[in-house]
């Protein structure tokens, strides 16, 4: 099991081990999608914060502590071998005071794919959706102030968003999902393919890439929308393989799901979205 920088015990992970994936939400599970279908051989167990979401409007310490509560359950009762966080406020906002006290644990974040997008853009306008809390954070800031000269870049913060998509599987319909993807695309100006227009929008949220159908429709056929799963599972594949941490074809894959608080949203996501039918654990 791999410890904190400071416990006494350290040990090595085993190949075999899971790998462990968090967000406030049913959110990562579009990061667990990539991941699965990159690492066919990697056992998960995914877990869901879903008893202190929404975390995009919270501050700083509340979502630091709550990402130590998290990875301590999953090392401590899981013995994951590596970590990802599958939710942009949580990296924005944690994944640097992880790193520093699990200094052994391979930990991996998202971030909104704002680079890809200055590379793509034909206008040179991107529309950025994503939480308060990560474009609010140092790690983001930093970031847009590095591609500043490379596009312009419309920032949304998307209140209520991810939480709606959360929520619309206890209310049977995404009619409050399209209406805030709406007004915040509203509040973003122009999109399409002329020079004054947003011709690429930044996912920025993991939640967001379950609502691209309606986000497309609202922006046009002709809008690009640019999420992260892809290069994070590949960039967890990189390094696993380079720490000689991926497991072999010999042992059973698996995918346990775990939640802090409310169960049916992330069992009926998993089994809509992932095509799995699974128990969720309340831990
Ligand atoms: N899915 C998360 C993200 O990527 C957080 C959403 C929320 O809890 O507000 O930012």
């Amino acid at each position: 099991m791999l410890q904190s920088q400071n416990s006494p015990h350290r040990t090595t992970a085993a190949p075999n081990a899971p790998i462990g994936v968090f967000d406030s939400g049913v959110g990562g599970l579009s990061i667990l999608q990539a991941l699965q279908l990159q690492l066919p051989n990697e056992s998960f167990v995914y877990l869901a914060d879903s008893g202190f979401a929404p975390y995009g409007e919270r501050d700083e310490a509340f979502v630091l502590q709550r990402a130590k509560h998290v990875l301590h359950i999953l090392l401590g009762q899981h013995h994951i071998k590596a970590f990802v966080l599958a939710c942009n406020t949580a990296t924005a906002l944690a994944i640097h005071v992880l790193r520093q006290e699990f200094v052994q644990l391979p930990i991996f974040g998202v971030e909104p794919a704002i680079k890809p997008a200055a590379l793509q853009t034909r206008t040179r306008r991107v529309g950025v959706m994503a939480t308060a809390g990560t474009l609010g954070s140092a790690k983001f800031q930093e970031l847009h102030r590095s591609l500043q000269d490379q596009a312009e870049f419309v920032l949304q913060a998307c209140d209520g968003l991810a939480d709606a998509i959360e929520q619309q599987w206890q209310h049977g319909d995404s009619s409050e999902v399209l209406a805030l993807c709406r007004k915040h695309l509203g509040a973003m100006g122009e999109f399409g393919k002329e020079a004054h227009q947003m011709d690429t929008v930044v996912l920025g949220c993991t939640h967001y890439p379950f609502a691209k159908p309606l986000i497309q429709s609202a922006v046009g056929p002709h809008v690009s929308l640019l999420d992260t799963g892809d290069p994070v599972a590949r960039r967890v594949s990189q390094v696993l393989h380079d720490k000689q941490l991926l497991a072999g074809p010999e042992y059973p894959a698996s995918l346990q799901l775990l939640a802090t608080g409310e169960t049916s949203n992330l069992q009926t996501a998993v089994r809509v979205w992932l095509h799995q039918s699974l128990p969720v654990v309340c831990v």
